[in-house]
């Protein structure tokens, strides 16, 4: 038994408060066989006066029955602060370009103006563009005494991105395999500002392997989806927020973004690129259409802002922040 195939093992015990493997907590700080072969484990848990009976007795039987492994010391600690007390929204779309990013930067931005503190993880492998949006310098990410990534910080938004660990001249198609390494750790060992309420997720474009990782890590994110106002460009929006159904993630409501030219000089709004798009996902979604986002000008900064505050004051209300 080497010490990975022991740690995926034990990671499959459940935190009974938690409902969640301890793989999936970041409780399973650390798995040792010491020289005389005595296996120690140390296991973090949310709640250790009312768990620490039950799941001693789990990882007890486990290796001593099950794997015969004859010495075992378990300790047991508490979470330090409790659980996550933080809930995850992924922003997909389906389709590349439509305004994913800047989406989730400004939905971010609008969601601490009305005082929900927000993170963002960018797990955009492919095109991370959440430290160039809120012009965050890649500087070395540290951790803090119990080994927690400190996020990077930009325009006052905390920010864990794929970009920070890649060496910048990473072939495209080593960035797949490493990003499921990475996200790992984006979901069980950042250490996010304290009262953050919402981490927003910047997804990579595609429909369902990715929507599939998401699962594995964040299985109890909600999802946004983000279509243009093109009804052709709309069915794989569609796509995206089926597979994340299916696959057990609330879509709380569809973004239709550059849904109009705002014409300041009649005060009008012109559907330059059609419409519709975002009434036919949410249709197809069974889910609201939250908002419908002007294309952004200098001029029309003031409509741009005011629609992400709307949009912002619709996420807090049903995701209950
Ligand atoms: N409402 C808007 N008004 C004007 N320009 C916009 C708007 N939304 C997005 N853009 C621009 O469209 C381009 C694509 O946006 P963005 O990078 O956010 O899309 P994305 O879906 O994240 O793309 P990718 O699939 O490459 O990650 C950017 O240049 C962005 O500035
Ligand atoms: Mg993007």
């Amino acid at each position: 038994m080497t010490n990975q195939e022991l740690t995926k093992l034990i990671g499959k015990i459940q935190d009974p408060t938690a409902k969640l493997p301890l793989a999936e907590t970041g409780g399973l700080k650390s798995v040792f066989i010491n020289p005389e072969g005595v296996c120690e484990v140390v296991v973090l848990l949310m709640n250790k006066d009312r768990d620490e009976r039950a799941v001693k007795i789990a990882i007890t039987k486990l290796l001593k029955q099950d794997l015969e492994i004859p010495g075992v010391k378990i300790e047991v600690e508490e979470f330090p602060k409790g659980p996550a007390p933080y809930k995850y929204l992924g922003i997909a779309s389906g389709k590349g370009g439509v305004g994913k990013s800047t989406v989730t930067v400004n939905l971010a931005k609008a969601l601490n103006k009305i005082g929900i503190k927000t993170g963002i993880v960018d797990a955009d492998v492919y095109g991370a563009s959440v430290p160039f949006l809120l012009d965050i310098k890649k500087e070395p990410v540290m951790g803090d005494e119990n080994e927690m990534m400190i996020p990077l910080r930009g325009q006052n938004i905390e920010v864990m991105s794929t970009e920070f660990f890649m060496p910048d001249d990473t072939p495209l198609m080593w960035r797949g395999p490493m990003l499921n390494k990475m996200l790992t750790y984006f979901f069980n060992g950042v250490r996010w500002e304290e009262d953050t309420k919402l981490v927003l997720i910047d997804l990579p474009p595609g429909t369902g392997d990715i929507a599939l990782d998401i699962n594995k890590f964040a299985p109890k994110s909600d999802m946004l989806i983000v279509t243009t106002p093109n009804i052709a460009a709309s069915k794989i929006a569609v796509k995206a927020g089926l597979g994340a159904m299916q696959i057990g993630h609330e879509v709380i409501g569809v973004v239709e973004n550059m849904s109009y030219y705002y014409n300041y000089a009649n005060d009008q709004k012109d559907f330059i690129f059609g419409s519709g798009g975002g009434e036919e996902v949410a249709k197809k979604l069974g889910a609201q259409l939250l908002s419908q986002i002007p294309i952004n000008f200098e001029k029309t900064e003031k409509q741009y802002e005011d629609e992400y505050i709307k949009l912002a004051n619709e996420v807090k209300r049903i995701m209950d922040l």
